[in-house]
């Protein structure tokens, strides 16, 4: 009798084309490839032309168009992208699995029309949630109408979260959104089907948000398999953020790193999409030097030129972008000065890395106040008056995170979540076993 020949299930992985989007579901689809699955990540067209890839050799990276590529002449609001997205991209997803079939179609939330095109053509789908799960739950509360939409100005109790005061509500407006009207109708199209997905994502450990990780449970078949960029990372050391929209120009702020002191410098990022005001740059800019800290700042190229004129400074590194995992497990860091972005919190906790939560929009409104509040790994600068934050609040944060009278009790809890983000995705911990446990009923 001959040897079973073992078929490797297919699975197609469509991240939404945003940085912030594809580095966790990305992280996710090299470990499913690692389990023995046939992975094929799907960007499109236009990012394929600039996108930076490296290290992906274990999954088929493959393009399709979603209409970008010709100039649009006027800057394109969100929900105009997105239903330029739905219609070209989706006729191309559907032609592409015909060509390609798969079994499974994995994608980011925001997406949510691939899972009907999936069901459509006999495949099961899962939507890949990207934020946390508080923040799910009160886009789902939104879309219940439990959370009335424009927020009132009183505190809001909701099931498994704190009590959240306005400032702590994802805020939905914002100049790429357009209007706030748009910005609520795609974050509650999440959910327009959710009851249908064959499993549903979200890239948060249960200890993390025990809580609310629980009451989405009862509802929904959900996997937390978070931190993601962690779980890959036990198998394949700081290969994990390689799809990169954005070009770290060279890789000297490693020595730079190598020659601090323990615990000695601020690194400073906003991420991939927030964008300063000039006056809010000069603030931050005057505040990370008058705390006389060592400091390591991520501005991306469209943002350098609001820096002050001829800023310069002697205990400070500016670089475009850099490996944003591997600068927050170098011993050097004292805190991260961060815009709140799901990501970055998840990847300064692993290792251990407090935080100055000083957010810009949507879920990191949100995010923010867990930081200070709930975990009580960090600070914040609070929103600033005419939501300019100053420079003496911003020198005051990090005065009080590295070295001040609470900075060895913020060290304390944000190890203690290292500590729990690594067994979460250690052998035997709540997402390397969720990722078993999905593992093994694709596989039969
Ligand atoms: C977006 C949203 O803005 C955010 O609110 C949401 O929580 C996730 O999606 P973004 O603003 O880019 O993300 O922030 P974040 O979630 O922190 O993701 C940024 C990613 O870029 C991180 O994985 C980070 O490691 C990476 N990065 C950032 C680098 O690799 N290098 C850098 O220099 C800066």
């Amino acid at each position: 009798m001959g040897a079973a020949t073992i078929t490797k299930p297919h699975v197609l992985v469509v991240p939404f084309p945003a940085q912030g989007h594809i580095n966790p579901v990305l992280a996710f689809a090299k470990r499913l490839a690692s389990e023995g699955i046939n992975v094929t990540f799907i960007i499109t067209t236009k990012l394929s032309k600039f996108a930076k890839i490296s290290d992906c050799s274990s999954i088929t990276i493959d393009y399709i168009s979603d209409g970008s590529e010709e100039e649009v002449k006027e800057p394109e609001t969100i929900e105009a992208y997105r239903n330029r997205i739905k219609a070209v991209f989706s006729a191309n997803l559907a032609e592409f699995i015909q060509r390609s079939p798969a079994k499974l179609v994995i994608y980011d939330s925001t997406m949510s029309w691939v899972l009907d095109l999936a069901h459509d053509r006999g495949l099961l789908g899962a939507p890949f949630f990207i934020m946390s799960s508080a923040v799910v739950s009160i886009f789902y509360h939104l879309k219940q109408g439990s959370l009335k939409f424009p927020y009132e100005d009183s505190p809001v109790s909701l099931p498994a979260l704190p009590t959240l005061q306005i400032n702590d509500l994802p805020s939905l407006s914002h100049p790429f959104m357009r209007s706030s009207q748009t910005a609520f109708k795609m974050l509650v199209a999440q959910f327009l089907n959710l009851e249908r997905a064959d499993w549903i994502f979200i890239n948060t450990f249960d200890m993390l948000e025990k809580e609310v990780v629980e009451w989405m449970a009862s509802r929904w078949p959900i996997k937390t398999v978070g931190p993601t960029f962690l779980l890959q990372q036990k198998h394949d050391k700081f290969s994990n953020h390689t799809i990169n929209l954005f070009e770290a120009k060279h890789d000297s702020y490693k020595e730079w790193l190598d020659s601090r002191e323990i615990g000695s410098v601020v690194y400073v990022s906003f991420g991939s999409i927030a964008s300063l005001d000039k006056e809010q740059m000069e603030e931050l800019a005057l505040g990370l030097i008058k705390s006389n800290c060592y400091f390591l700042w991520v501005v991306r190229s469209s943002e350098m030129d609001k820096l002050p004129e001829n800023f310069n400074s002697e205990k400070g590194l500016i670089v475009e972008w850099c490996n944003q995992p591997e600068v927050l497990a170098h011993p050097a860091l004292a805190c991260f000065l961060t815009h709140c972005g799901w990501n970055s919190i998840l990847e300064a906790l692993s290792y251990g890395v407090p935080l100055i939560a000083m957010q810009q929009w949507v879920d990191q409104n949100t995010n923010a106040k867990f930081i200070q509040d709930v975990w009580s790994v960090g600070v914040g600068t609070g929103v600033g008056e005419n939501g300019i934050i100053g420079r003496e609040e911003i020198a005051m944060c990090i005065e009080q995170v590295v070295g001040g009278e609470r900075s060895i009790e913020l060290k304390r809890n944000a190890c203690k979540f290292k500590k729990l983000a690594n067994e979460a995705v250690e052998y035997g911990g709540t997402s390397a076993n969720n990722i078993q446990d999905f593992v093994s009923k694709l596989m039969s």
